[in-house]
């Protein structure tokens, strides 16, 4: 079981929409069994919230479930998911800090866009204080970004469905 932990800021946007767009293509793929996905925040500001309603009408829109409520990254984060994938710059530095106060500094946080040909060390733009089109642009972003990651994920683990 391969476990994947996407982080945001507020993990009300795009972390979980990034968890909703992995978990409906490793259904299409036949492969439930051997992912665990979640999703969670650097920042507090969310902890315990529905996603954004931004983030609802973006997944209805593409028939994609979201079940997940906001929550914080903690310490054992670092020690139970094998993959976390950090949505920009800022959320993978305070990820770096935190791990090596928590006592895993040789854990290696990826960006989201690390596995896309070309767009390695761009960030997925905030969403937060823009309209609706703004998650249509993170959409569309974070589905090519997924598709690279977990054809990745099945290349490096020798997965099949
Ligand atoms: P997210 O977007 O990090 O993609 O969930 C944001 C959500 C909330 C805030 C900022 C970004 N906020 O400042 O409350």
């Amino acid at each position: 079981m391969i476990r994947v932990l996407f982080v945001c800021l507020g993990n009300i946007c795009r972390s979980p929409l990034a968890e909703a767009i992995f978990n409906s293509k490793v259904k299409v793929a036949g492969m439930e069994a051997q992912f665990k996905c979640d999703s969670a925040g650097t920042s507090d500001f969310h902890i315990g919230e529905l996603p954004d309603e931004r983030t609802v009408k973006c997944a209805e829109k593409y028939k994609l479930p979201l079940n997940h409520r906001g929550r914080q990254v903690n310490r054992t984060d670092f020690r139970d998911f094998e993959y976390i994938l950090a949505m920009d710059d800022h959320n993978l530095r305070n990820l770096n800090n935190m791990k090596v106060r928590y006592g895993f500094g040789e854990k290696e946080i990826y960006l989201m866009r690390d596995f896309v040909t070309g767009s390695q060390g761009m960030s997925v733009p905030d969403p937060y204080y823009g309209g609706q089109e703004g998650f249509e642009e993170i959409y569309t972003i974070l589905d090519e970004a997924v598709d690279r990651f977990l054809a990745q994920l099945i290349a490096t683990h020798h997965l099949y469905a």
